[in-house]
């Protein structure tokens, strides 16, 4: 897999303007949004900002200081724009110093190509996972969520997450977030180091850098003249544009089946047999084909990592585990416990070795696999499942090796829309 950071020339990627697509009734969840705003919206999705960018809408100070790439296409693109991306385009977490909480850790600044990561701390990756169909996970209502969960007990039994806010989440490797709007306007802010309403762009591992890096950003482009920098950086981006790109995002047409793959029922057979759709729900409210039940489950410990969340430094809310009656205690893998309230709304964040089933479909066209893309192969992210799915992969290992590439060729049978 070959990540290309897409120039103004190859716009297009691999999909029909979407235009073309809301003809072909692709944009299931978008009928709301004009092909005005969803065009406007693509722009900016493939935009490759710069530092100073002319685009920058309210005297933003256009790309950075602080980014991990410079386009959302830059990630966002296997199999075609809008897809997953390679483990080299991974976002790193870091965690300081145990009394503070996770944030990004940026690798780039416009002041300087060196590497800027951390180099102590504690530090974990997340895979870019492709968007196709978001529009349709965002659709999907709370209370479906809260009934999936209420069907599931024994040794499949996941848990609806939660924002800190309390507001149940639908996106993010750890569920941390709860709308595709939410989720789009972080993105800005923290990938690209774009100024937003209501999320500070990216900040250096030192904040007191930040207006440093704003000002020396200022002197490179201004050479001499007089900037003003009060109140920090302007935006970059208008509420319009947020709007916008939140609309294309969510217009991404949902992934595709290859129906006449031969052996394909049989593989489907094997996925319902060996307990996969425990988790890799099929068919969720109206959105069939998407396999996954978005809860939390507990993975185990191989997969576990502390990253309970996608923060950074200035919009923190480190949520404390209520204690108050009405707690079920939730044990997991490794013997210890989360305690889960009763009460649906009550935010407990993710824990270590909890995360949230993704979806499955589209998964043939978005290696490596895993919320830090540490598996190669669908067999290899088969294998890693523990905890909860423990029965289930191992129903997978104890099959003939024709049935699990019979498995493994069922899950070949979901591709990148268009593929
Ligand atoms: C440096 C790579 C990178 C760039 C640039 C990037 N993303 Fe992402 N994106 C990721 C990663 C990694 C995740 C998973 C984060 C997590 O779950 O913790 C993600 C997750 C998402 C999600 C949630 C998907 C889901 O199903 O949970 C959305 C929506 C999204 N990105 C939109 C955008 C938009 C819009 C842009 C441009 C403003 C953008 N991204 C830029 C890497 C990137
Ligand atoms: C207990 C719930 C559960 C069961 C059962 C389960 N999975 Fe998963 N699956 C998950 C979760 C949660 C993840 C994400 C784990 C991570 O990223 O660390 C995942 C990830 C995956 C991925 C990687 C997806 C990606 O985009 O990276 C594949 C492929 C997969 N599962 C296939 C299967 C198959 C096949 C089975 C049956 C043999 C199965 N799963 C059983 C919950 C489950």
């Amino acid at each position: 897999m070959v990540n290309r950071i897409p120039s103004p020339e190859d716009n297009d990627m691999r999909l029909p303007s979407f235009v073309a697509l809301a003809a072909l009734g692709f944009a299931a969840t978008a009928t709301a949004a004009q092909p005005a705003t969803l065009e406007a919206g693509r722009e900016l999705f493939v935009r490759t900002w710069v530092a100073w960018d002319e685009r920058a809408a309210e005297g933003g100070d256009g790309l950075g200081p602080m980014y991990n790439a410079s386009s959302c296409a830059a990630c966002h693109n296997q199999g075609a724009l809008g897809g997953g991306g390679g483990k080299e385009r991974n976002v790193r977490l870091v965690r300081p110093s145990s009394e503070t909480a996770f944030f990004v850790d940026h690798r780039l600044s416009t002041l300087s190509q060196r590497p800027l990561s951390a180099s102590s701390g504690t530090k974990v990756e997340r895979n870019t996972p492709a968007l196709f169909g978001a529009g349709l996970v965002d659709s999907i209502d709370d209370e479906v969520l809260h009934t999936l969960a209420s069907t599931q007990s024994g040794d499949i039994s996941g848990r609806v997450p939660t924002t800190a806010e309390g507001k149940v989440a639908r996106f993010g490797w750890k569920g941390h977030t709860a709308s595709l709007a939410d989720f789009v306007r972080t993105a800005c802010a923290n990938e690209l180091g774009l100024a937003v309403e209501g999320v500070r762009q990216a900040q250096p591992l030192q904040p007191e850098l930040m207006d440093r890096l704003v000002l020396m950003q200022a002197a490179v482009r201004q050479q001499g003249k007089k900037v003003d920098l009060v109140g920090g950086p302007k935006r970059d981006l208008s509420e319009r544009d947020v709007q916008a790109l939140t609309a294309f995002v969510g217009a991404l047409p949902a992934p595709a089946e290859l129906t006449r793959q031969p052996g394909r029922s049989e593989g489907h057979a094997l996925f319902g047999k060996a307990g996969c759709d425990g988790c890799h729900v099929q068919k969720v409210a109206a959105v069939d084909g998407i396999y996954a039940d978005l809860l939390l489950h507990d993975m185990g410990r191989g997969l576990a990592d502390a990253g309970s969340s996608y923060q950074t430094r200035g919009n923190d809310k480190i949520v404390a585990q209520a204690d108050s009656a009405g707690m079920v205690a939730h044990t997991l893998s490794d013997g210890s416990t989360v305690r889960v309230p009763a009460e649906p709304g009550t935010p407990v964040p993710a824990a270590d070795v909890e995360w949230r089933t993704p979806p499955l479909w589209g998964v043939r066209d978005s290696s490596p696999y895993l919320h830090d893309g540490r598996a190669a192969t669908l067999d290899d992210a088969i294998r890693a499942h523990g905890g909860e799915a423990a029965m289930s992969s191992t129903a997978y290992t104890s099959m003939t090796l024709e049935e699990q590439q019979k498995l493994v060729g069922f899950l070949e049978s979901l591709v990148a829309p268009g593929a």
